[in-house]
């Protein structure tokens, strides 16, 4: 997953290149680079490191050209050096390449053969290379056509051509690519994000498409090589604002704004004063639905954990929930009476498409949860529910994660209510639960000072765990990742039933350990479970809204919630989860919306 950026234009585009280039650096921070065409030459520079590098070269050396390309890593092949960072170019041939060329190394030794010279460890420089050798012999058209033929794996591209002076390719299979329509300049960009300060009008490339811009118009092609017309899609102004305003770093903007998030995401889909949940169209009649099957990764994965406690909970309907990368391989035993439920922020990510991909091809029944309304997933599944939280930028996503699970909540909810699995009292109560979350999520957002003082316990240690039992066990496994992304200490969230079973090696005098205890049905055996901790000198950090006093001598620090449903108490517990990772990583000089090896959208397997 890297970011992609191309521009035709009437004028200079290199500080818009690099303009763009910040904006995708969610995607790829470990090198950067940009090639324009001056003059009929291609000027190819690049870096390790951060945009800012690319900037520093440009600001002694700037980048000339109405034409360019730009680039920023998250290296697959290769380590993250200059010689590995993108463009790739020979005199002919320039490219930029988002994702995995699988048969690279069989290309390399058969264009080696031919006398090719490979300067490069990245699988991208084959594209470069077989694109210089068909243009030798073919028309453009035929040697965009014929390259992207020759390669096995998921790709997009953005190319120029010094003999080509007034176009820009972009290609796409399997990674996102968008193109934006400006006046007397078109663009190319990983993301609509990244071009939202050129245009507001936005086409996406579907997979198998290639495209040609020029400064008036844009060409479309399907992997046909048939010309096809594309639908403009304008973008609302809300997708248009993504910046920080006097936050430190996204990520304490987005953590702040979850109350609003779920306010409104409740809005969308709840009518308040009939309590009835407005979601239709679900692609199969919930009282024929035999199964759920809810896929994902990473932190949206851990929404779908949570989901499987509330489907269990209030549905009459078995359930599964599987990480991605997982079930696109699996010998899963599909059935059509499933419903299918694909839950990602970015709507892009690799597995959780070709996992979709996987079920679109049995004809099954999909539903895609997205932030991000245009993505891939969006477009692919049967049926789509956005969490309407706004651009997350921070790679450590928090409001796309409670945002997540209100949608899931909902739906589940809904379908619940449509069977009759849930009396009317008991989902009275829910929806007047969930009405005052937002005030709640509130409540607990004015404590963070508390989490900052806690946090300096944490910056020393080996390792920590989460315990949580039921509703809390997923949200203990989200604050374990939480901190392991963000601080890069060892975390692991457990159940804490599980403890005794090995884990409980593991504690050390000393060693801090979050507790996961609401007032809840486990609540006594979860305590029983973290004494069992503090007889072996575990330091607990206690989440709880149980307000007795007697456990307050063993306990280092109780985060004291505000009184919620206990099968909706998810919500306040992730958000102590949320400061913690935040404030340790801060004691620890951590980049917080950037931290090392990671990318917010994994658009590679
Ligand atoms: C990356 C991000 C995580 C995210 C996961 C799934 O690993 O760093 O924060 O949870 O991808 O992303 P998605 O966009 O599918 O929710």
């Amino acid at each position: 997953m890297c970011g992609i950026v191309g521009i035709v234009s009437n004028k200079s585009v290199s500080s818009s290149i690099v303009d763009a280039l910040k904006k995708l650096e969610y995607r790829g921070y470990d090198s950067a680079g940009i090639s324009t065409l001056n003059k009929g030459f291609i000027d190819e520079k690049k870096c390790s490191g951060r945009v800012e590098n690319l900037e520093k070269i440009l600001f002694e050396n700037p980048s000339i050209g109405d034409l360019g390309i730009g680039h920023v890593r998250w290296a697959t092949h290769g380590v993250p050096n200059k010689i590995n960072a993108h463009p790739h170019s020979t005199e002919q041939v320039s490219v930029v390449h988002n994702g995995i060329i699988e048969n690279s190394d069989k290309l390399k030794k058969e264009y080696e053969s031919k006398g090719y010279i490979f300067k490069s460890q990245t699988d991208t420089e084959v594209i470069t290379v077989i694109l210089t050798d068909y243009l030798k012999t073919e028309n453009l058209i035929d040697s965009i056509y014929k390259t992207l033929n020759k390669l096995i794996g998921s790709f997009a591209l953005g190319v120029i051509f010094k003999d080509f002076e007034d176009v820009v390719v972009g290609a796409r299979r399997g990674s996102p690519l968008a193109v934006g329509y400006g006046h007397n300049e078109n663009f190319l960009g990983s993301d609509s994000y990244a071009l939202k300060t050129m245009t507001n009008k936005i086409s996406y490339l579907d997979d198998g498409d290639f495209c040609l811009l020029y400064k008036e118009k844009i060409e479309f092609y399907n992997f046909d090589k048939k010309k096809i017309n594309k639908k403009i899609f304008e973008l609302s102004n809300e997708e248009n604002i993504a910046e920080k305003g006097d936050y430190k770093d996204f990520m304490s903007k987005e953590i702040d704004e979850q109350s609003y998030t779920t306010k409104k995401c409740i809005h969308e889909y709840l009518d308040q004063s009939r309590n009835k949940i407005n979601i239709y169209n679900i692609p199969i009649n919930p009282s024929k639905i035999n199964k759920i099957r809810l896929v994902a990764c990473g932190t949206a994965y851990h929404s779908c954990l949570m989901a499987k406690y509330w489907i269990e909970e209030f549905t009459s309907i078995d359930v599964e929930a599987d990480i991605a990368s997982e079930f696109r391989y699996r010998n899963v035993k599909l059935n059509k009476d499933d419903l299918y439920i694909f839950v990602s922020q970015s709507g892009e990510t690799a597995d959780t498409y070709a996992a979709l991909e996987k079920c679109k091809k049995r004809g099954l029944k999909t539903c895609g949860i997205v932030n991000v309304v245009e993505s891939s997933i969006a477009r692919l599944s049967d049926f789509v529910l956005p969490i309407h939280a706004g651009p997350e930028i921070g790679v450590a996503s928090t409001k796309a994660f409670i945002g997540q699970m209100m949608v899931l909540l909902l739906l589940t909810l809904k379908i619940s209510k449509d069977r009759n699995d849930l009396n009317e009292n008991n989902y009275k109560k829910l929806i007047s639960e969930i009405k005052i979350l937002p005030s709640l999520i509130k409540k607990t957002l004015s404590k963070q000072k508390e989490i900052q003082q806690i946090a300096r316990d944490f910056i020393n240690a080996k390792g920590t765990m989460y315990l949580g039992r039921g509703y809390s066990y997923p949200i203990a496994m989200e604050g374990a990742l939480k901190l392991k992304e963000l601080s890069y200490i060892h975390a692991e969230g457990y159940a804490a039933g599980e403890m005794k079973h090995g884990p409980l090696a593991l504690i050390e005098d000393g060693m801090p350990i979050v507790v996961l205890a609401p007032k809840d049905r486990f609540f006594e055996k979860t305590i029983s479970n973290m004494q069992e901790v503090i007889a072996r000198g575990g330091k607990v950090l206690m989440i709880t809204n149980d307000t007795s006093e007697i456990l307050n001598e063993n306990i280092r620090f109780k985060f004291q919630l505000p009184d919620t449903d206990s099968r909706i108490s998810a919500f306040l517990l992730t958000i102590p989860m949320q400061f913690l990772a935040y404030h340790v990583a801060l004691l620890k000089n951590c980049d917080i919306d950037k931290p090392r090896n990671l990318a917010k959208s994994v658009t590679v397997e």
